[in-house]
């Protein structure tokens, strides 16, 4: 049985580079193109997968030819297949930009992403049951992700939803029946109403979200690290100084090197130090999944930056 199984969307991403964005009307020049496999769900499957985990994803791929690129990707990397199934749509892809000072800006097409219903989960209870986590995002539809979280409460296996892209109709009934939610600043702001641009801000909001019952809310604060609260304490997991060059799949990366890190047994707070400096390394590189390290590469990488 897998140690984690993820839940959710799969896309091509396919980044350009660029000096500035173009004004209405206008065309310039980019000076660099690249293609590669992204997705939230997918990112965070390869994340767990590239550190050694045994992971499980249930996604749809298109009926084309990047669905059987994405297939082939995840067999290389050793992700559990059976629980993908190919859908009657293209596949989903997300254009990206990625300006100089390493921010992005994303489009996303679901495409067969769309076709990820609840009704799919339920022929895939057998691989969920027996795992130590499902880990959630938000490129799929919202039902889906409550009814897998029915399916966790149902069979005893924790849920932890990261609700990126922001989605102003999540029902915090669900969101309180997760053991770990994981929203950027962006997305807490959306949930609560309430501001964010301030750490006092940030800590307000997210005492809003545990007084209405989650378990661990965990905020990531792009390079500031995380922070993680639960009903009896706060606490601040600082993130690495490195020179980053794309943060596109950062957050992705975070989630699936926690996810990582925690089923293998690692407590909630080391777990987070541990997913900042992978997700950290991540940065320093282009693209989304191919920025992410495997178990042996990572050591390296960490020792340039003295850790
Ligand atoms: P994205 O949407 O770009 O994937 P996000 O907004 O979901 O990211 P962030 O809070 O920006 O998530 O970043 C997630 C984690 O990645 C942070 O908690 C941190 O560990 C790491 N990280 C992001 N940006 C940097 C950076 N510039 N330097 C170091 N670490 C970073
Ligand atoms: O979080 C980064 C991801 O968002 C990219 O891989 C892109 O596909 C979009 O889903």
């Amino acid at each position: 049985m897998a140690d984690i199984t993820v839940i959710g969307s799969n896309m091509i991403d396919l980044t350009t580079y660029i000096d500035r964005m173009p004004v209405e009307g206008e065309t310039i020049e980019a000076p660099r193109f690249e293609m590669g496999f992204g997705g939230k769900g997918a990112n965070q499957a390869m994340a767990a997968a590239r550190l050694g985990s045994d992971v499980n994803f249930i996604t749809m791929v298109g009926h084309d030819e990047f669905g059987k690129n994405q297939l082939e990707n995840y067999q290389n990397s050793g992700i559990r297949t059976d629980g993908i199934g190919v859908g009657t749509q293209n596949s989903g892809v997300a254009p990206i930009f990625v300006d100089p000072t390493s921010d992005n800006r994303i489009l996303i097409i679901k495409g067969a992403n769309k076709e990820l219903t609840p009704e799919v989960l339920d022929h895939k209870v057998d691989q969920i049951k027996g795992s130590k986590l499902i880990v959630l995002q938000q490129e799929i539809a919202l039902e889906t992700n409550y009814h897998a979280i029915e399916l966790g409460e149902k069979y005893g296996v924790p849920v932890l939803l990261n609700p990126a892209p922001a989605n102003e109709h999540l029902n915090i009934d669900y969101v309180s029946r997760t053991a770990f939610f994981t929203p950027n600043e962006t997305e807490l702001a959306t949930l609560t109403g309430m501001p964010t641009d301030t750490l006092d801000g940030i800590k307000a909001a997210a005492h809003k979200l545990i007084d209405m019952g989650v378990g661990n809310l965990i905020i990531t604060l792009g390079s500031k690290g995380a922070l993680w609260v639960d009903k009896d304490h706060e606490q601040i997991v600082p993130g690495m100084k490195v020179k980053a060059v794309d943060t596109t799949g950062a957050g992705d990366s975070f989630i699936g090197s926690f996810a990582h890190y925690y089923t293998e047994g690692e407590d909630v707070a080391t777990a987070l130090q541990h997913a900042n400096q992978y997700a950290a390394m991540t940065v320093t590189r282009r693209g989304t999944q191919k920025s992410y390290p495997t178990a042996e590469e990572l050591p390296a990488m960490l020792a340039e930056y003295g850790k």
